[in-house]
């Protein structure tokens, strides 16, 4: 049977989280958008680039939740954007509306989905989507530090002049300005980065990373960062429709776990067929147990606004 993925907001991540989704041929697509005829204008589009690249994928856009109906996994997309001079959470109010409202749509259709969140602020949108979904915390999970970790391996790779195939890398925590990029768990070729580079040039690769959706938002002045935000999104698809137990960098509810309880923030995840298969739990430094802590707090602020 073909797999289903609906795809919520067909903006900027959204429709280019569907173009490398059937691509793949991972799955037939739903666009849905609030706005009339975008959604269904991007699908028309994209499906007719479907003789051309040579997939079988097929996409609908639209603008009733019903045509989403009994998909595998939902990816909210749907919300406001960062403009210049904007962090994630000046989006935090307005966003959770939307993210509210979408997800009450989504589950009334589709109740045994993976949701895969997207919106920000990412760790209090995904809180907010688990607790309204009323989902197990398996089938609720956060992209954003795949999307990090992503921008850390590139910056790494371009440094070393090294294959971006060789760079492995961690980065936990909440996504936003406290994110814990973690350099000796971050390797080429096996090998830890703190033993390729000076520790200055560790640190200011870290400081990119982290600011890294700022650098992009700055450049593109209309909007924030979409081709490896939904290439993230299309890794864990993958990783979950092909059940291949991927260890990856996303935002979990977390139970205890690194000492972090009732809060999503980001950590190393099994992705399988039933989404988070187990949070892989690695041992922290003090000081790095410190960096993850005090993301989890700014995390916490958010949700406690929202009351979620
Ligand atoms: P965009 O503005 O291009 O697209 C958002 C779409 O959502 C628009 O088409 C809009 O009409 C739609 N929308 C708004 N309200 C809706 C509703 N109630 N129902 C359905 N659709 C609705 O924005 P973009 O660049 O696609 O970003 C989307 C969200 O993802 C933003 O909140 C952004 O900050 C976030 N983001 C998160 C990342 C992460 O790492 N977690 C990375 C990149 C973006
Ligand atoms: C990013 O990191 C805006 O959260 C988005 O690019």
């Amino acid at each position: 049977m073909r797999r289903k993925v609906t795809i919520v907001g067909s903006g900027n991540v959204g429709a280019t989280a569907a173009h490398w989704i059937v691509d793949k041929e991972l799955a037939d697509v739903v666009l849905i958008d609030i706005v009339e005829g975008v959604p269904q204008g991007k699908a028309l589009d994209l499906l007719q680039s479907g003789p051309v690249e040579g997939f079988d994928s097929h996409l609908v856009g639209t603008n009733d939740y019903s045509d989403s109906a009994d998909s595998d996994i939902v990816v909210i997309t749907a919300g406001l954007p960062r403009k210049p001079g904007m962090s994630r959470d000046d989006l935090l109010m307005k966003n959770y509306a939307i993210v509210k409202a979408v997800t009450e749509q989504v589950v009334r259709y589709s109740p045994r989905c993976i949701l895969i969140v997207v919106s920000n602020p990412l760790d209090a949108m995904v809180q907010t989507a688990y607790r309204v979904s009323g989902f197990p915390k398996n089938r609720v999970i956060g992209m954003a530090g795949i999307l990090d970790s992503a921008r850390f391996r590139t910056f790494i790779a371009q440094e070393l002049s090294v294959s971006v195939e060789n760079v492995h890398a961690f980065v936990l925590g909440g996504h936003g300005d406290t994110m814990v990029p973690l350099p000796r768990y971050s390797t080429v070729a096996g090998i830890p980065i703190t033993e390729l580079m000076p520790p200055e040039r560790i640190d200011a690769l870290v400081q990119r990373t982290a600011n890294g959706g700022a650098e992009i938002v700055g450049l593109l002045k209309t909007g924030s960062a979409y081709y490896a935000p939904s290439a993230a999104v299309t890794e864990m698809v993958e990783a979950i429709f092909k059940d291949k137990r991927k260890i990856l960098p996303c935002a979990a509810f977390l139970e205890g776990e690194y000492g972090v309880n009732g809060l999503f923030v980001g950590v190393p995840v099994k992705l399988g067929r039933n989404g988070i298969e187990e949070v892989v739990q690695i041992k922290l430094r003090p000081e790095e147990e410190a960096a993850l802590k005090k993301s989890a707090a700014a995390v916490e602020e958010l949700v406690e606004i929202i009351k979620v």
